[in-house]
């Protein structure tokens, strides 16, 4: 449209530029030709940690983070929690579309053909110590399948990135589930593949001598439920660690491992390990106003709260104080539940809170179920990264897909010294005490 431009005057040389909106926002190149001589470099952006700026275009997550939406592919994440199996949703996101009842088949089939991993990837596990964190060791053991599939480098053969795809979504619940058995000790326990995907993952981690490992079938759409809430939530931390890992062309293994080390962090997928230990500390339901009183001095976050697009309730934390109803009918309550209601009953009052629109997020919640399942808090993260693994595949996809997308290279303002003369070292202590 012809009106859909922006009139900016530069104050330094009285010049006008016109500069076309695209889909509401500005090309940062556009910008460059905004100059005060032929020696200027021209107008950058600059925009720590991506407050408002759109990295790329993609059609696969949508967000209204003001009215607490949430859609894959354009389905609602209710509707697709209520109705849908893990590797379903994970097809939609993959492929933009929900599969029929052959298209799935063969998904399933496929994914299910690559659960095992190759013994020396199980030795290199054994290796880490005892006490090794789970999200270390997946992260690690992620990376390392780089150098089992070293044909997975030709990342232009849409073939090739398919066969890919299918191995780590795959292989992800093995790893996830060995590191989990490392840490106790157990023998590692080999996929099923009668099984469902979220079962055969309960197999490998807590099967013991049974023949046949039976999961509660509660348990198992609980957790079901829980990896289609964690699948894809377009451009956050690690999503934009795998587009931008992705766009050096690395094969997909050390791509999904960069991206589930940015997960690792207590702000991003780490959170859920935090939530649960934020609540041992609070230790019970009297001292929750105490402890809210401690973060609004600035003494630490409440953890699992607070989220930079959702401004109003996650609704994913919504399904998943759902989904804990069901687990607890299975497992018992789990007391920490009534600290974390009684946390998000006083924090949803107080003003702190509703001036920052601080709801609880995602993480909030999934810890509570985890640990009732009788997931050990180090294990909260690797079951994020597990379904998450489909969404950084997928946004993979669509960056190598997109023409647009080249190697991703930010600029910066710099701030540093102008060109000096190197100085001797017996010189620098006196120009030091003189500074
Ligand atoms: N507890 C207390 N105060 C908070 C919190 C919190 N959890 N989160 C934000 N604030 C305050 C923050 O101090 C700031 O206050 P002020 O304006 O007075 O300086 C204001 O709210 C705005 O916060 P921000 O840090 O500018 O917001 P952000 O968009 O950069 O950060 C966040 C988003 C998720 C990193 C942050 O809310 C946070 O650290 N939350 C706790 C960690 C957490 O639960 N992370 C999981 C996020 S959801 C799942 C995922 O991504 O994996």
């Amino acid at each position: 449209m012809e009106n859909e431009t922006l009139t900016v005057i530069d104050n330094r040389t009285q010049k006008t530029y016109t500069i076309p909106l695209y889909k509401g926002t500005v090309r940062a190149m556009d910008l460059r030709q905004i100059k005060t001589g032929p020696d200027d470099f021209g107008v950058m952006t600059y925009d720590p940690a991506f407050m408002n700026t759109a990295s790329c275009q993609s059609a696969i997550t949508f967000i209204d983070g003001d009215k607490g939406i949430l859609r894959y592919r354009g389905y609602p994440i209710e509707q697709l929690a209520e109705k849908c199996t893990f590797l379903e949703v994970a097809y939609l996101i993959m492929f933009g579309e929900l599969p029929t009842e052959t298209q799935l088949k063969d998904w399933v089939d496929n994914i299910k053909y690559h659960t095992m991993i190759h013994e020396t990837t199980k030795k290199f596990l054994e290796g880490f110590r005892y006490n090794a964190h789970p999200m270390g060791m997946f992260v690690s053991t992620v990376a390392a399948l780089s150098t089992v599939y070293a044909e997975s480098r030709n990342v232009h053969d849409p073939a090739n990135r398919m066969l890919q795809i299918h191995r780590l979504i795959g292989k992800v619940p093995t790893i996830a589930a060995y590191t989990y058995r490392h840490s106790l000790g157990y023998p590692y326990v080999y996929p099923d593949n009668d099984l469902s995907y979220t079962e055969n993952f309960m197999n490998m981690l807590w099967k013991m001598v049974e023949p046949k490992y039976q999961a509660h079938p509660a348990m198992a759409r609980a957790l079901d439920i829980l990896f289609i809430l964690h699948a894809d939530h377009e451009q956050n931390c690690s999503a934009n660690v795998m587009r931008s890992v992705g766009s050096s062309l690395a094969d997909p293994y050390v791509c999904v491992s960069s991206a589930a080390a940015a997960l690792s962090g207590p702000l991003h997928g780490g959170a859920n390990e935090e939530v649960l230990k934020m609540l041992d500390e609070i230790g019970s339901k009297d001292k929750v106003p105490a402890y809210i009183e401690s973060v609004k001095a600035g003494h630490g976050k409440l953890m699992g709260f607070g989220h930079r697009i959702y401004k109003n309730y996650d609704p994913r934390a919504r399904i998943l104080k759902w989904a804990a109803d069901r687990v607890f009918d299975v497992t018992g309550r789990n007391p920490k539940l009534d600290i974390a209601l009684e946390l998000e009953r006083i924090a949803l009052e107080d003003e702190y809170f509703i001036k920052r629109k601080l709801y609880p997020n995602v993480d909030f919640y999934s810890g509570i179920i985890y640990q009732a399942m009788r997931f050990k808090p180090e294990m909260f993260t690797v079951l994020f990264a597990i379904p998450r693994t489909v969404g950084w595949l997928a946004q993979w996809q669509e960056l190598i897909m997109d023409a647009e997308q080249k190697i991703a290279r930010p600029r910066q303002i710099f701030t540093g010294h102008e060109v000096r003369n190197f100085v001797p070292i017996e010189q620098r202590a006196a120009i030091a005490a003189k500074a």
